[in-house]
């Protein structure tokens, strides 16, 4: 099996460049199902979810051409297919992404039921609740979900029980067809909608208030048109590198983002001693006192990203003093303190808060990634470990981080991928 080796104590420095973000490469790739012809993606990362999604548009009948690494053409003339099967469904969840662009573009749509995962239930209750309101019909079958508008969408008020960023993208993708006005109450607001909105509307549609708290759609009875646009940079690849610089305190350049789009993670690393200057696409990140704890809790945008809450815990395990850390978005998403623990932090979990107590060190130690973000950190923590670190079920960092060691290894971590025989670890 493949790991992740990491030599603890050596100084980071120099700049890394992150790609486009996973979260809305995936829903732009979706999107241009809506728009028969040719949809150019740039800025799109090379990443392991972005191939699911591209299998998954095929299986639709759309062909994908790779222009380079990180451009893809997509021709949606041609889908005429509705269905996505539970073989991608289970590799990746935003497989579900394409229910709101097929009932728009068909009229029907059928996606495997997603179940449980790693980091919690994952439910589509709220997408379904949502698009029944526009008039779809849903059946459950063989595990497959059914949905169908003969007639088409009905524009519909919609409230969110919860500011759910999938269930927001698919009422989005879904309603801009829809006959009238939809409008999303309690919507997501990360840039990621915001960015996805752009898009359908350089395509043609009506979507005003993307980023705020009620998104209004005015349907449309023209077709959309394909165009080219450039993904928003990835705000949470970025924060996984300024953390690791605010880590090991040396000064790193990150660039390739807003960090506008990190706003309340920047100014919390600022309570932490975190010296972070912004100009508008890089951060410069250096630290030169110890490490303060500060309490934090996870919330849809603009709240702290349930993205970079394994980052930001293993920051305040090695901080002076104790904390809080409360998750709100998912449950089961603190798998990660357990093999955190096995390096030595001190942290007790109780429901949805971990009490953290931050202990002067880490020991180096085989672990176990429990996710994507989870096994960035556990990476993360081995640059401070005293000795090495052995990171093993990479393929979850492989979904979301584009040459995850070779820009580690290029701003000085001694780090490697290696093969080591199953028995080893
Ligand atoms: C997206 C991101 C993920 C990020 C999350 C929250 C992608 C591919 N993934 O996931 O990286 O962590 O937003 O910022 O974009 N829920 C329901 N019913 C629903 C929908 C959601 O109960 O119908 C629950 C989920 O189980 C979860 C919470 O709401 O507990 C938030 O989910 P949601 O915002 O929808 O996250 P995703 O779109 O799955």
């Amino acid at each position: 099996m493949e790991v992740i080796r990491v030599e603890g104590g050596h100084p980071l420095g120099g700049e890394v460049h992150v790609e486009g973000a996973k979260n809305s490469a995936l829903k732009l790739m979706a999107a241009s199902i809506l728009a028969p012809g040719e949809t150019t993606l740039t800025n799109v990362p090379d990443i392991a979810d972005v191939h699911v999604m591209g299998k998954v548009l095929k299986r639709l009948g759309a062909t994908i051409e790779v222009v380079d690494a990180h451009t893809l053409k997509i021709d949606a003339s041609v889908v005429n297919k509705w269905e996505t099967p539970y073989d991608l469904v289970v590799q990746m969840r935003a497989s579900t992404a394409v229910l709101g662009p097929l009932l728009a573009r068909f009229g029907r749509a059928v996606v495997a039921m997603p179940g449980g995962c790693n980091i919690g239930a994952r439910k589509i209750d709220m997408h379904i609740l949502g698009l029944e309101a526009l008039g779809v019909h849903f059946e459950v079958d063989h595990g497959n979900i059914y949905a169908s508008a003969p007639n088409g969408l009905v524009g519909s008020a919609v409230t969110l029980d919860f500011a759910s960023v999938g269930a927001t993208e698919n009422l989005l993708m879904a309603s801009v067809h829809a006959k009238g006005t939809t409008t999303i109450d309690n919507a997501a607001r990360e840039p990621e909608i915001v960015d996805l909105a752009n898009m359908l509307n350089e395509m043609g549609a009506c979507v005003r208030g993307a980023g705020s708290p009620v998104i209004e759609v005015r349907g449309t009875s023209e077709e959309l048109h394909p165009v080219t646009h450039a993904t928003v940079g990835d705000r949470i690849e970025a924060g996984t590198f300024i953390a690791m610089a605010a880590l090991t305190g040396d000064e790193v350049t990150v660039s390739g983002f807003d960090p506008v789009h990190l706003g309340l993670v920047l100014r919390k690393y600022e309570q932490m001693g975190i010296q972070i200057e912004r100009d508008a696409t890089s951060c410069v990140v250096r630290r030169d006192a110890p490490l303060r704890s500060v309490d934090i809790q996870t919330l849809p945008f603009p709240g702290f990203p349930t993205d970079m809450q394994a980052q930001t815990m293993c920051l305040l395990a090695l901080a002076d003093g104790n904390c809080i850390v409360t998750e709100n978005v998912f449950e089961n998403r603190f798998i990660f303190a357990s093999e955190l623990k096995r390096m030595g932090a001190d942290i007790t979990i109780e429901g949805h808060h971990a009490i953290v107590h931050g202990v002067s060190r880490f020991s180096g130690a085989q672990v176990k990634s429990p996710d994507l973000r989870g096994g960035a950190a556990l990476v993360m923590a081995g640059l401070v470990a005293d000795g090495e670190t052995t990171v093993s079920d990479i393929h979850h960092i492989d979904r979301g981080y584009e040459c995850f060691v070779e820009k580690l290894q290029g701003i000085g971590a001694k780090v490697e991928r290696t093969e080591v025989p199953d028995f080893e670890l």
